[in-house]
């Protein structure tokens, strides 16, 4: 069976919208240009739509309103009250959903072609769909889950897990191979079945702090599974639009791997974070470490010429954001030059420390990327860090075993003085010592980034 053509004004109308996804894509790619980028991609998707509705052959239309109102209805609310910590949450359900809907519509057009004989390409199209969106569903639910704390973000190991995931990988072919022979709807829908159980056997082992890199693989296979739904609906805008989503999404996931120096194998298969290592550091019992008080570090703050803030995953949990603002404003107004040194995985999300900033209105000219702020670090006066410790931890640069070790990091170790914000000399989300706590240069501020920050603020209104 072949679907009918679409008019010629349909397929212009899908054709701008596809330009209008792309230029989203670009837009999308800057700050200053996000918002309008964002726009652009809902006005193509939103024409993609209407022009939908008016093609032949649309039935259940009051059906498909219920869903579009329901989901408006639930998504709307959702997007504009998220808090910017639990994006990541937030993220994975809309992809989860995407990919469910990639399967039940790739299953449902099945089952209603199979009466009649199927050519097989038309059948590897429908069965990818399925294979891939019910992985990147039941995936992203369970990513969902460990994000929101629903269950423990250590990753989940057990005895035979390999051999387990091999043999649930062997059904899933054998699977596809009798879908093919038998075209029949029962294998695919036990092949979606399978598919589900594989997307949780294969998040299971992931660690919480890894899950916003599998948060984008599944991104991309949802991408895909939508693309493929578009060629078995032979509709070209869910062809580009998935397609577009896979290749960004998979971009990006290769991004966030190298710019945490590990492989995407290593992410996904290696557990990473299920044993706290202690690295080659020692205990703080051991070692002296130095503490100031808030007035101390303001007077060296306020007395600096140069001033590198680096934000860090404890910023974000203490919502400091607003406060590191007006710390560096306060020092801005006495002459300091301030500017705010972002790792690309600083946080647990990408662009994360970005968007954090963002909200609490700081200039993005203050705004340097680690290649742009590190050659500026041998000449800056101090380097403040609040609520990081992986992406400044040296141990990426001088310890072999490390497990951090080829991330690239914010130089701070060659800044002339050193503040840490954190609450305790308790490790990152790596698990491991940073040496740098340690280090004659290094001045700690130990308790939560918005109260140490509070205090620093008035210190230097004080002075
Ligand atoms: P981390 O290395 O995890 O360090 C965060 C530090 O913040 C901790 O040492 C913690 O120390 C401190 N902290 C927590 N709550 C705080 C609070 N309320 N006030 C003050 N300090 C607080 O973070 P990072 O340096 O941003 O590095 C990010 C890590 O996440 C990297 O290992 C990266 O590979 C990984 N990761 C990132 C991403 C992306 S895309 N961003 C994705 C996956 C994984 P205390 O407990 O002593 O306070």
């Amino acid at each position: 069976m072949t679907l009918p053509s679409i008019p010629t004004y349909a397929a212009v109308i899908y054709l701008i919208a596809a330009v209008c996804f792309i230029l989203a894509l670009k837009g999308l790619s800057s700050p200053k240009h996000a918002r309008a980028g964002n726009l652009l991609g809902a006005a193509g998707m939103l024409a993609a739509i209407i022009t939908t509705f008016t093609l032949h052959g649309i039935s259940n239309l009051w059906l498909i309103a219920v869903g579009m109102v329901v989901g408006v209805a639930i998504g709307v609310p959702a997007a504009r009250l998220v808090k910017m910590t639990a994006m990541p949450q937030m993220v994975a359900a809309f992809n989860g959903v995407g990919g469910a809907a990639a399967a039940v519509v790739a299953i449902t057009e099945f089952s209603r072609e199979a009466s009649h004989p199927i050519a097989i390409y038309r059948i590897v199209e429908v069965l990818f769909s399925v294979l891939v969106g019910s992985v990147s569903f039941s995936g992203s639910v369970l990513a969902f889950a460990k994000l929101q704390e629903w269950m423990t973000g250590r990753p989940i190991t057990y005895p035979a897990q390999q051999p387990i995931n091999a043999m649930v990988g062997a059904v899933l072919l054998a699977l596809i191979g009798a879908s093919i022979a038998t075209s029949s709807t029962l294998v695919v829908v036990l092949l979606l079945i399978i598919s589900l159980i594989f997307g949780v056997l294969f998040v299971l082992p992931i660690g919480g702090a890894d899950v916003p890199v599998l948060i984008s693989l599944l991104n991309s296979f949802t991408g895909l599974a939508v693309a493929a739904t578009g060629f078995v609906l032979q509709n070209t805008v869910l062809i580009v639009g998935g397609t577009l989503v896979g290749a960004s999404g998979a971009l990006l996931t290769q991004m966030m791997s190298q710019a945490m120096g590990r492989s995407l194998p290593n992410i996904l298969f290696s557990a990473f974070g299920s044993v706290v290592t202690a690295g080659q550091g020692v205990e703080a019992g051991d070692r002296s470490v130095r503490a100031g008080t808030p007035d101390d570090i303001a007077v060296l703050l306020a007395y600096s010429h140069k001033v590198a803030i680096v934000p860090g995953y404890g910023l974000a949990v203490a919502h400091a954001q607003h406060t590191a603002r007006e710390l560096a404003d306060a020092l801005i107004a006495r002459g300091v030059e301030v500017v705010y040194a972002i790792h690309p995985v600083a946080g647990r999300m990408p662009g994360h420390m970005n968007v954090l900033l963002a909200e609490a209105n700081v200039p993005y000219e203050q705004l340097k990327e680690m290649d742009e702020v590190n050659p500026e670090m041998p000449t800056t006066d101090v380097a403040l860090v609040v609520g990081a410790n992986d992406v400044v931890n040296p141990a990426a640069k001088n310890s072999p075993g490390s497990p951090i070790y080829g991330m690239p990091i914010i130089n701070v170790d060659q800044a002339h003085n050193i503040v840490f914000l954190k609450r305790s000399m308790r490790p990152g989300f790596a698990g491991i010592d940073n040496e740098l706590l340690y280090d004659p240069k290094t001045i700690m501020l130990f308790g939560d980034a918005k109260d140490t920050l509070t205090k620093l603020v008035d210190a230097v209104n004080k002075l």
